[in-house]
């Protein structure tokens, strides 16, 4: 832990401050101490691949819609002895002997879960966002069941009924769509198929969709049809967190989410729900779906939901989506078509065509000088398009100015204006103002 406390000293809290902040040391500069002093010795082949990926992160944009930098904190948590506790059960309740610490942990996670976002119960310890999603499956379904998603080419998840996933395999998956013109979900068609289809769980939540999830309504069409309510927060959880994004926990029986996308805790899952499906949800967890908690994870888990709690948190959180907003806007303006005409959120996906390319091909272009993003599935288009988000660098301190920079930036590069070598450096003279770790 001590390494980390050295290694990342000072960190930029978010302030609000939407001003760009004095030019920092690059981390690499400041922060050698953990490879060399343990690592390097020990195994100087994997310290060379983390410096290596600590300065492809400190030195390319990191536009990737589900990344984020967590805290230091998080991090001394992911690498502290925890990591080696074995916890099988819940709090109180343990298959193994040593756990009064770690249950102290996992319940102080568990409670500030449940007061972030206003929910009965929480369950902290689902590896994944996927296996979080599994497991609300498994509390609430049987094989075969019939469930309404958002369909994969929409923007749905692979647990949405992917038939590459156990979602598609084991369950019978109807999937509605985004309306043509607009790429909103078609409220219209949502209830048409579950009046049709009788489903047992209705799911709301994507991978892609940059608007909110009109909760209320998915929550009126699922007591129509005698449906379960499952919301795939995933991506705005750490919205709503700060406030930025209307909370799933009022109308959805359960609510999985991901702990480490705008939330910027450790890569992990969790689930909300009401005091009713609570042993449902933890049975389906463990022992159905999982074997140990990991407990240093859920540690971390517990430092994230407390920075989450802060005005500082809140302040990041509103203004990640404020610098979405002009990023989506500069985009447009430079002529690549954002789907649903801007965004709610971090998240924006857009179709490069009309700028000549197609998504695979700005996708490596962009690569290239150094702005890292996914492709993803276009609705009701030929090909694939882009998708972006702003929670890493609004961690790093970016504000709108630096996103009117990026978006110029973007279109000059997949106008093939820019030769990525020139646009290289300009990305590294950007990131190098704002380094995620400064010291
Ligand atoms: C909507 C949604 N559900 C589930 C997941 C799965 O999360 P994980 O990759 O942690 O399994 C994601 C990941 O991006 C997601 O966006």
């Amino acid at each position: 832990m001590r390494l980390y406390d050295r290694a990342y000293r000072t960190y930029p809290a978010y302030i609000g401050n939407t001003s760009p902040p004095t030019v920092r040391e690059p981390v690499m500069s400041v922060t050698p101490t953990l490879e060399t002093d343990v690592l390097r010795r020990q195994d100087p082949a994997m310290a060379e691949l983390l410096l290596a990926e600590r300065d492809r992160q400190s030195t390319t944009l990191q536009l990737i819609a589900a990344e984020n930098f967590c805290s230091p904190a998080v991090l001394a948590a992911l690498g502290s002895p925890l990591a080696n506790k074995y916890a099988e059960g819940y709090p109180g309740a343990r298959h193994h002997g040593g756990c009064e610490i770690v249950d102290v942990a996992e319940r102080a996670a568990i409670d500030r879960a449940r007061e972030l976002f206003g929910a009965e119960h929480a369950n902290v310890q689902s590896h994944s966002g996927s296996s979080a999603v599994l497991a609300a499956y498994a509390a609430l379904l049987r094989p075969g069941d019939t469930v309404l998603a958002l369909g994969l080419p929409y923007g749905g998840h692979l647990t949405h009924g992917s038939p590459a996933n156990f979602s598609g395999r084991w369950f019978d998956f109807v999937g509605y769509g985004v309306d043509a013109e607009t790429g909103l979900v078609d409220h219209d068609q949502v209830r048409h198929l579950a009046l049709g289809h009788r489903p047992k769980a209705i799911v709301c939540g994507s991978i892609a969709y940059p608007r909110h999830f009109d909760y209320a309504f998915f929550r009126e069409v699922a007591d129509e049809v005698g449906a379960y309510l499952i919301a795939d927060a995933a991506h705005p959880i750490g919205l709503v967190a700060g406030g930025a994004a209307p909370n799933p926990v009022p109308y959805a029986d359960i609510v999985c989410a991901t702990t480490h996308k705008v939330l910027r805790g450790p890569r992990g899952g969790m689930i909300l729900c009401g005091s009713d499906l609570a042993e449902r949800v933890d049975r389906a967890v463990f022992p159905f779906t999982q074997g140990g908690a990991q407990m240093h994870t859920i540690a971390a888990k517990a430092v994230a939901f407390g920075e989450a709690a802060t005005p500082a948190f809140a302040a990041y959180a509103h203004q990640v989506v404020a610098n979405a907003r002009v990023l989506a806007g500069h985009l447009a303006a430079e002529g690549l078509a954002v789907i649903t005409g801007g965004t709610d959120t971090h998240l924006i996906t857009a179709d490069p065509a009309p700028l000549g390319v197609d998504g695979r091909t700005a996708r490596g272009r962009l690569a290239a000088a150094g702005i890292v993003l996914d492709c993803c599935a276009l609705p009701h288009g030929d090909g694939r398009g882009l998708r972006l988000g702003t929670a890493a660098v609004t961690t790093q301190a970016m504000g709108e100015a630096e996103m009117v920079r990026i978006a110029a930036l973007m279109a000059a590069v997949l106008r093939g204006e820019s030769d990525p070598a020139p646009a290289r450096d300009e990305v590294r003279a950007l990131t190098a103002g704002f380094p995620p770790y400064p010291g």
